[in-house]
């Protein structure tokens, strides 16, 4: 498996390179001019970073905890459930019984809560449907594909025309002002990560993200306007880097070759909710390295998510930041859950922890600063909280 996905990374590598460059734009590119490029880019997106940056964490957080309190109630729901939509946290509720989400799929740019709660990522723009599960062109993506979609200068809703497998060929760089919505398909994105780099006002949400793994680089298109020599990726699921206003929401992660979702670079305003973990080791990463004093700006909300079956550590690991990690249910890990170094701010707040069998493994958090808060929902609620996480089987006309 993985040797087939190297050899077509190798081949679609040289194909692209000898391409000629597209009709629109001629660019002298080399790796250097690109260290520029990204260098400019990362510069314009902390300022944009910066704005989306709150003075006071507190406040939002407590705002978070006032909304799940006041419309969470405690109902006993054991086993899998058959029953008529129920949406049982504030994000659900905005959006998640209504039977005309497929007809007004931007609602869901509303519902962003935590950190993250300005993301309305493609709202105001067009859908955009993908059509074509294929991957091969990396310079000019053809028109119909996931990277011809995510590569545009204007917001767009991505949304997908049948269940299919994406298997990338490389990083896949999507730009500023996108929704990828799997509702209504069976989406699976493979093979290579998704790179949130120095953008802005991204949703990724209803999809599947596995076996993610390494790729060379190569000449790869980040926008309309620039394409550009890119140095190895690591294979992670989502690598968001000095980037704000990312949500990610309802999306089921598992067995990626680097990190599952890893934020570094100053990135900021960032939702983790309703999302599924499983089958990983590195899990979640916030703050890459001790020498990067930058990631202080970092604010993140992990919300109802479920870290499942064979998780080992990571849950997250937090360096710096400001990191709000709040009725998330952990029911499998080896290692530890929650753990952080260089003076993170880390409020663990009503998670609920299934100690795993192994006596050496019973260590869920690793040291952190407590501060006054008000409580979010007790422990107990998590399970109810987090029941519907992971990517939801939504059928057109129904509610989901
Ligand atoms: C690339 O840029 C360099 C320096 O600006 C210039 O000397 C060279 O001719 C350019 N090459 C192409 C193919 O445009
Ligand atoms: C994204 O959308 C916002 C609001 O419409 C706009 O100000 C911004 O320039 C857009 N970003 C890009 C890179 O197009
Ligand atoms: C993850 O995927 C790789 C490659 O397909 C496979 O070899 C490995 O066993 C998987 N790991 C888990 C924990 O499922």
């Amino acid at each position: 498996m993985s040797s087939t996905i190297l050899f077509f990374c190798i081949v679609a590598t040289a194909v692209t390179a000898a391409a000629p460059p597209p009709t629109t734009t001629s660019f002298n590119v080399t790796a250097s001019d690109d260290d520029t490029y990204w260098s400019e880019r990362a510069a314009e997106a902390s300022e944009t970073n910066r704005a989306a940056y709150v003075s006071v964490p507190i406040t939002a957080m407590n705002r978070f905890n006032a909304e799940t309190l006041r419309t969470t109630s405690r109902r006993s729901l054991r086993g899998r459930y058959r029953g008529p939509c129920m949406a049982t946290n504030p994000i659900d509720r905005c959006w998640r019984c209504r039977s005309d989400w497929s007809t007004d799929r931007q609602r869901l740019a509303q519902c962003a809560r935590g950190f993250g709660h300005g993301t309305t990522g493609g709202a105001a723009g067009k859908d955009y449907v993908v059509t074509d599960a294929s991957d091969d062109e990396m310079v000019i993506p053809k028109k119909g594909t996931l990277r011809y979609g995510v590569i545009q200068g204007r917001p767009l809703w991505i949304v997908f025309a049948r269940d299919m497998i994406v298997r990338l060929t490389q990083e896949l760089i999507v730009s500023a002002n996108k929704t990828i919505d799997g509702r209504g398909a069976n989406v699976h994105i493979v093979g290579a990560q998704i790179t949130l780099q120095s953008v802005s006002n991204v949703i990724v949400h209803g999809v599947h993200i596995h076996h993610s793994a390494p790729h060379s680089g190569g000449m790869i298109r980040d926008s309309k306007k620039h394409y550009g020599f890119r140095t190895r990726s690591d294979g992670d699921g989502i690598s968001v880097l000095s980037s704000s206003n990312i949500w990610i929401d309802h999306v089921s992660m598992y067995n990626c070759s680097d990190g599952l979702i890893d934020v570094v670079s100053g990135s900021t305003a960032i939702t983790v909710s309703n999302s599924h973990f499983t089958k990983h080791d590195h899990v979640l990463l916030f703050g890459a390295s001790n020498d990067n004093p930058q990631d202080a700006s970092m604010q993140v909300t992990v919300a109802f998510n479920h870290f499942g079956k064979g998780l080992v550590q990571r849950m997250p690991r937090c360096r710096y930041g400001f990191f709000h990690v709040v009725n998330n249910d952990y029911t499998h890990w080896q290692m530890y859950a929650i753990g952080g170094n260089k003076n993170p701010t880390i409020i663990s707040q009503g998670n609920r922890f299934i100690a795993p069998d192994d006596p050496n493994a019973k260590e869920n958090e690793r040291k952190y600063d407590q501060l006054d808060f008000i409580p979010a929902r007790h422990g107990s609620y998590v399970g109810q909280l987090t029941k519907f996480a992971g990517a939801l089987k939504c059928r057109v006309g129904q509610p989901c």
